[in-house]
This record gives structure tokens, C-alpha cells and sequence, in this order.
């Protein structure tokens, strides 16, 4: 068993908080394992925990699509979440359930060593890049973190309830494509490239 499936199968099993009480599927994670990018979400939804994978529900389907208009699919990225089990009626992860799983990310974050780290949300955002991050107002903008340039937008689930968010976020988009030309060696980001 290689290192990544051993901790995909520790992570599987894990305790650490009460969520995995509830859980009907740890929701480890989706996408390359040599994936260049890291898009980094809040916690797994009902669907996403009937299923065992993220951003599978509307969210998922919005992601899907925003990925796409920046030539990215989800074999050319790596999706993952601050917490791993669903938090009940969708509500925010608490400080302590994130303190409990973010190991597991920051594990998955060492094993594939991406280039840009893309937080989904305003939880993502907090917990990735500052704790007093302000997503209305930083989202788009970007630091470099040993080497790594980090990055946080709009969920995908805000941009469902608020259009008015939307144009913001194509600019971010645009601009993290300009990202991947600038750093990553393996990821186009042109629409329609198959290498
Ligand atoms: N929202 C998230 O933040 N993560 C998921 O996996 C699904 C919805």
C-alpha cells in the first residue's frame, strides 16, 4: 500500500471529533494525485456524505462548470475539504472539529505539494490563509506561502444564492488561470488542451 492510500484508509476510520458519530461517508477527497492544484472547500453537504466524494451536489455542479470555463477538470486538480465528515444541517464546521481533521489536509497537502491552493469560501479562507480573512473583500487576491500561492473566491453554494457575486468571481477565475500559465508546469489551463 503506497503512502496515500495508507492515509486515505486512516482517515477513513478516524474519531477525532463527534461529526464521524453521524457520518455516512468520510469525504476524503477527489481528483490527481499529482494534482498541481488544491481547491480547498468547507466540509462535506447530504450529498457529498451519501456518496463519499465532494462538491457532488449543486454546488458541485456550479464547480464543475467554473472549472471548465478555465480549461480545469477534476482529473487536472485535487478537491478536498477542511472537514472530511458532514457537519449536521449543513451548519459551519466548529473551530474544534476543524482543529481535529485539518491534519488530514495538511497530510494530503504534503503528499501532492500544489502549486496553488485555491480556498473555496469564507471557512476555507480562515482556516488556509488567515484567521481574520474578510472573503468579501480579499477574495481574488493572492500570497505566497513556501512557494505555494494561495488564493480564495466565492463558494460555489454563495454564488448559487447571489448572482451579484458572479461577475467578481469570473474575473478570479481569469485570473487564477493566468496563475497556472505563470507557475504550474504540467496544467495548461486553456480550455479544450488535452495533453
Ligand atoms: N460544500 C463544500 O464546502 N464541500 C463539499 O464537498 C460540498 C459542498
Amino acid at each position: 500500500m503506497d503512502r496515500w492510500e495508507k492515509l486515505r484508509e486512516d482517515c477513513m476510520t478516524c474519531r477525532n471529533c463527534s461529526l464521524s458519530e453521524r457520518r455516512k461517508n468520510v469525504v476524503f477527497g477527489d481528483g490527481a494525485h499529482d494534482a498541481e492544484i488544491l481547491l480547498i472547500g468547507e466540509g462535506p453537504g447530504q450529498r457529498e456524505d451519501e456518496q463519499g466524494i465532494p462538491f457532488v451536489g449543486p454546488a458541485g455542479q456550479l464547480l464543475d462548470d467554473m472549472l471548465e470555463m478555465i480549461g480545469l477538470d477534476r482529473t487536472k486538480v485535487y478537491i478536498a475539504n477542511i472537514v472530511k465528515c458532514r457537519p449536521p444541517n449543513n451548519r459551519d464546521p466548529l473551530n474544534v472539529e476543524q482543529e481535529a481533521c485539518i491534519g488530514w489536509l495538511r497530510c494530503q497537502t504534503a503528499f501532492l505539494r500544489p502549486k496553488i491552493i485555491v480556498c473555496l469560501g469564507r471557512i476555507a479562507a480562515k482556516a488556509i490563509i488567515r484567521e481574520d480573512f474578510r472573503i468579501t473583500q480579499e477574495h481574488g487576491q493572492w500570497v505566497q506561502r513556501k512557494n505555494v500561492w494561495l488564493t480564495a473566491i466565492y463558494h460555489p453554494a454563495a454564488l448559487l444564492r447571489d448572482d451579484a457575486k458572479r461577475p467578481d468571481t469570473f474575473e478570479d477565475l481569469k485570473d487564477i488561470q493566468r496563475k497556472i500559465r505563470e507557475v504550474c508546469e504540467r496544467t495548461c489551463g486553456m480550455p479544450d488542451c488535452k495533453p
